[in-house]
């Protein structure tokens, strides 16, 4: 049976490898896409390469709340039932912090932001599918995350490598704290976190990281993007992770999460953040 599958950030990269791999399957994609003329190249690109016509494309610039909120409202407009949500959108931001005009830092406004209030705002139409899937991305680089108590904005401090890696961790911490909430409102959607390896994409080309001789060495080890969607895919599809939820995964395998300052309690205090910081946009 085919599914509807919403793919954020895939006008490049592994979300739209995914798409166009999940779209010649002939599941149901809604692409997403910051700008305009990327996104109308991924359509032409996924629904030629597919000859699938069950593709559709929405636009919303994710470093404005406002858009985040507008793109939201389209996708309930539009949709009755979503099968998988894929949050994807990511990137590593440069050597200035930047915010947005809540205070919200980028990359933590791509990696964890966004994923909750899609999650959230989404949920009616994740339970109209039988068991519902959310996927979050997140990155083996968690592990280096430094946490940074109750200044989830790196206010105090910051560097984009403590953005990244520290989002990643936080990213974990959402997909723990959403999947036993599901599970104590009796609930069949599931939320999963992953990995999907170490693949050279703008994100890790473009990223000062890489500019240093010991990651450029690492680089020379990434993998292509047929690799690179591998987890995703076994994440959206598999029937053996059905059951699953708040789980960590890297290379279709449940793979060790940093414990780093992780509690329920933790996790409670940056949901608390997040809250606060959508209050005047929460339609519930
Ligand atoms: N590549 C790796 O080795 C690796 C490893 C671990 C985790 N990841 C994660 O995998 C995910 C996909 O990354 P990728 O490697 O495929 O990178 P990518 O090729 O740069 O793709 C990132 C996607 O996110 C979109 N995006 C960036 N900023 C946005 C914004 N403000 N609003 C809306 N969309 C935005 C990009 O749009 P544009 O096309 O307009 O730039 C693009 O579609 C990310 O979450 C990344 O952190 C990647």
């Amino acid at each position: 049976m085919t599914k509807t599958i919403l793919i954020t950030g895939s006008t490049d990269g592994i979300g739209k490898h995914l798409a166009l791999k999940l779209a010649s399957e002939g599941h149901e994609i809604i692409l997403h896409g910051r700008n305009s003329e990327k996104l109308a190249a991924a359509l032409r690109d996924v629904k030629a390469s597919s000859s699938n016509s069950r593709v559709s494309a929405y636009l919303a610039d994710f470093s404005s709340m406002t858009d985040v909120y507008r793109f939201v409202r389209e996708i309930k407009n539009h949709f009755t039932q979503i099968d998988v949500l894929i949050n994807n959108a990511g990137l590593y931001s440069g050597a200035e912090r930047l915010a947005t005009s809540e205070n919200i830092e980028i990359t933590f406004m791509l990696s964890v932001m966004v994923p909750y209030i899609l999650t959230k705002e989404l949920q009616p139409l994740l339970e109209h599918s039988n068991g519902g899937r959310v996927i979050n991305t997140s990155s083996y680089m968690h592990h280096f995350a430094e946490p940074q108590g109750l200044d989830f904005g790196f206010e105090k401090k910051y560097s984009p490598k403590l953005a990244y890696d520290t989002s990643k961790l936080y990213t974990i911490w959402l997909t723990r704290y959403q999947a036993h909430q599901f599970h104590l409102q009796g609930s069949k959607i599931t939320v999963n976190a992953y990995h999907p390896g170490l693949i050279a994409t703008n994100l890790v080309k473009g990223s000062k990281a890489t500019k240093d001789s010991e990651t450029s060495k690492l680089l020379s080890k990434a993998k292509g993007l047929d690799e690179g969607i591998k987890t995703g895919y076994f994440l959206a599809l598999s029937p053996e992770v059905s059951d699953l939820s708040g789980a960590y995964f890297d290379d279709m395998k449940l793979a060790p999460v940093s414990e780093k300052e992780f509690s329920f309690e933790k996790a409670k205090q940056l949901i608390d953040y997040c809250d606060q910081k959508i209050a005047m946009f929460n339609s519930n």
